[in-house]
């Protein structure tokens, strides 16, 4: 995109200069517009041209069967995929008896800007229709963050050259026409007419659609309002049938004057609520928003903003294009999980229906940690979801023969999705991720309640999940076998070293907040015996290495297979997975995504130094970041065991994925987590935050290209800026109680008064280990 000649590079924005229908669905995704509990996908207002038309209602799904050609036990049986519930965004216009809709005619000049500071989407189109009048039209769109039911559009349309007549049309749609499934078997299958109409009205310039879902039986309501200002000659009409409602307004207009209309819709969904329950919702919703007002509720997104970005901003000098794709990552990964609210954080987070709209090990693992220190609240929601869900989890444990919870690998509502189980459900370290959200968080925010009341259940049902998954072999050690890792081109591997050091620390941490929260522990069943497993088999973790080559194995015996042939693999047969059966993937070295290496940046004090380096130029020549979770993390490992240069195209690839449409894929939807690693590169990477031991820990480092790199961080009720230069890194305490933090493994005492500077030590350059043939990044440096 922003390699497209109609994007600007600028550094609050994202600004599409002309209409370019090429890109037209890439651009639906990244002028998205959400608030984790609703989603507008960047539609044009008048709903035409359009690649995948997309509203989301956070945890609104429909239910399909899973079939299979071979019944096997324990396969889910039922499917979820998000759906495209009522467009409240459409505004259609009528130009003197023409459609506006930007295949006929001419445009004049056409602009869209995503404002990540206001949290607005502009649009201004100059317009002459095929019979000769011209128009210009503007919009700004808005899904509140202070009131989550909310979003809203102001229209405004001026004649330029002649009197001319107008209609718009403001509607509430249901049961869409969508386009045909794409060919890609990661975009979600679009369910057509899935919403069962049950009520609608129209009464003056008030909307209401209500519908029920065919199987999930969810209800669905949608309602708006308008204020409509024009000249004299303004009318305004309304009507309903079962999937449309629509105000109407009619006008003659002289060049010069403007015909406007806010439209705020609300919208809300219960799968247990009554119809007359869902309405008063949406309507008192609605009354809200409209006492509030149109321009009450611009103001109140900027102030929910400027609150995000006092604690969240990162200023990057050297690189603009980076400068804007971070904070465009972190507007939208806000726009994920803001008010998400006891909901998962889809994979594509609510701006596309990639993926059928399900959440995987992308949240815990990459999301979370960049709204812990920046958005603390959203992370104790999510993790609150994942608490919600327990008793799916623990049923789901209890069917495969295990004790705890087996968190799905992917879902909407908690129950498993995944048909497939050596990429499914085998990849049991999503149970592991979940606690290390957990563990991050607590100690992050010093939230006792919170661990109180989730934590300790969490880390408890998934450490009795690894300890019963596991078993003690006749010297002691304790294995996990048949589990497959992050890295899906191995499966039901043998003691995967990254899911045993993450049930290590599972393990640990249960049994630490068990004996911390006697009470909630006892009322869980946990006894002194069971804590005792659990440190035994932590103790005892196999975590397996290959003494001989001086590395570690991602899973026992990794090593010994057979290294695939890279050489005979032609650029275009990445991804793999859809070129190559998995049986051969499996018995190969070949590393879709990041695995040991992850192990060792989120385990890093479980590796020694040089074992690192070692490791990290043994797996590269394997690793073909065939899934975007990949690019993030070797930046990051690239960053700490020295290769600044290679870890800064991995940068780049983590953070303009979206922008620059990487995967081909971006009309799906954001892909949350990779916008995520953007800020785990740039923190965790050039900024060498750690956040395992004792102390919040740093240790600085910057490419060559980068003058400077400045980051907040919310941490323990203070707020820190970390500001680094090539030869000066400068900690500072700008809101809380002194603090000690590390810095190169020195420790030092941080207060408001006293900022702390230290000289960057650049790190030994070592000879860079080479990709596969063909993977290597982008060069950025
Ligand atoms: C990756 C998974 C990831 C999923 C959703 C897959 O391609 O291998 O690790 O969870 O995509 O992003």
């Amino acid at each position: 995109m922003i390699s497209h000649p109609a994007y600007a590079v600028e550094p609050w924005c994202l600004r599409e200069t002309e209409l370019n229908l090429d890109v037209l669905a890439q651009s639906e995704s990244v002028f998205s517009l959400s608030n984790g509990h609703v989603g507008w996908r960047g539609n044009l207002d008048e709903g035409e041209p359009h690649a995948h038309p997309g509203s989301y209602l956070n945890g609104v799904h429909e239910q399909h069967p899973l079939p299979y050609a071979e019944a096997g036990y324990g396969y889910p049986e039922s499917g979820q995929t998000v759906i495209n519930v009522t467009n409240g965004k459409l505004i259609r216009l009528l130009v003197d008896d023409e459609p506006f809709d930007l295949r006929y005619g001419w445009v004049r000049s056409h602009e869209r800007v995503l404002d990540l500071r206001a949290g607005l989407l502009h649009r201004v189109c100059e317009w002459t229709s095929p019979t000769g009048t011209t128009v210009r039209v503007r919009s700004t769109r808005l899904v509140s963050f202070p009131q989550r039911a909310i979003a809203a559009i102001a229209y405004e349309v001026e004649p330029l050259d002649a009197r001319t007549n107008l209609v718009i049309q403001s509607e509430l749609v249901a049961n869409e026409q969508l386009p045909m499934r794409t060919g890609d078997p990661r975009a979600a299958a679009a369910l057509e007419s899935c919403l069962q109409p049950e009520e609608h009205t129209a009464i003056d310039t008030r909307l209401r659609l209500v519908h029920r879902t065919t199987r999930s039986h969810q209800r669905v309501a949608a309602a708006a309002d308008h204020v409509v200002r024009g000249p004299e000659s303004t009318r305004t009409s309304s009507e309903s049938t079962d999937d449309v409602a629509r105000v109407t307004v009619t006008a003659l207009l002289e060049p010069g004057e403007t015909l406007r209309l806010e439209k705020l819709v609300s919208y809300g969904w219960s799968g247990m609520r009554s119809l007359p329950a869902v309405r008063d919702q949406v309507e008192a919703a609605l009354a809200a928003a409209r006492s509030t007002g149109w321009q009450g509720l611009v103001d109140q997104q900027r102030e929910s903003l400027d609150d995000f970005w006092r604690h969240a901003d990162i200023e990057v000098d050297g690189d603009a294009e980076i400068q804007l794709a971070i904070r465009f990552a972190l507007f939208h990964v806000l726009q994920a999980g803001r008010r998400a609210e006891q909901r998962a954080i889809p994979a594509k987070g609510l701006t596309g229906s990639g993926y059928d709209g399900h959440s995987f090990w992308d949240t815990e693992t990459f999301v979370l940690p960049l709204l812990t220190y920046t958005s603390p609240n959203c992370v104790a929601e999510a993790l609150r979801w994942r608490q919600d869900t327990l008793p799916t989890a623990r049923a789901r444990a209890r069917q495969l023969g295990l004790r705890g919870a087996a968190f799905p690998w992917r879902t909407i509502t908690g129950a498993e999705c995944s048909g497939y189980w050596p990429a499914g459900t085998a990849a049991f370290h999503i149970n592991a991720d979940i606690a290390a959200a957990v563990v991050r968080y607590i100690w992050a925010t010093g939230d006792a309640d919170f661990e109180r009341r989730t934590g300790v259940e969490l880390l408890v049902e998934t450490a009795r999940l690894w300890h019963s998954l596991g078993h003690h072999d006749s010297s002691g050690r304790f294995h996990i076998n048949g589990v497959t890792g992050p890295d899906e081109y191995s499966a039901l591997s043998n003691d995967n070293a990254y899911t045993n050091l993450m049930a290590r620390v599972n393990l640990q941490a249960a049994a630490d907040a068990a004996e911390r929260h006697a009470a909630q522990a006892a009322a869980l069943g946990v006894d002194a015996e069971e804590i005792a497993a659990w440190r035994d088999a932590a103790r005892a973790m196999v975590v397996p290495c290959n003494r001989a080559l001086g590395v570690h194995e991602q899973a026992a015996g990794y090593t010994g297979l057979d290294v695939w042939d890279f050489a005979g693999t032609e650029p275009e047969q990445y991804p793999l997975l859809l070129h190559f059966p998995y049986f051969d993937l499996y018995r190969k070295q070949v590393v879709k995504q990041a695995d040991l290496v992850l192990a060792m940046f989120l385990c890093g004090d479980a590796f020694e130094e040089d074992h690192k380096a070692r490791n990290f130029a043994y797996y590269e020549p394997l690793t073909v970041r065939d899934s975007s979770l990949s690019a993030c993390i070797q930046c990051v490992m690239a960053a700490e065991v020295g290769h600044l240069g290679l870890a800064y195209d991995y940068l780049g690839e983590a953070a303009l994925l979206d922008l620059a449409d990487l995967e081909r894929n971006t009309r799906d939807g954001l892909h949350i987590a990779s916008l995520a690693g953007a800020w785990i590169g740039l923190v965790a990477g050039f900024g060498g935050m750690r956040d395992y031991g004792d102390t919040l820990s740093f240790a600085p480092r910057l490419p060559e290209r980068l003058g400077r790199l400045a980051f907040s961080l919310l941490f323990r009720r203070r707020c820190l800026r970390i500001d680094i230069t090539s030869s000066h890194v400068t900690y500072r305490l700008m809101e809380g109680e002194p603090l000690q933090i590390s810095h190169g493994g020195e420790l030092i005492a941080l207060s408001k008064e006293a900022p702390q500077t230290r000289p960057v030590e650049p790190p030994t350059a070592l000879p860079e280990p080479p990709q596969p043939p063909g993977r290597r990044p982008q060069p950025r440096r």
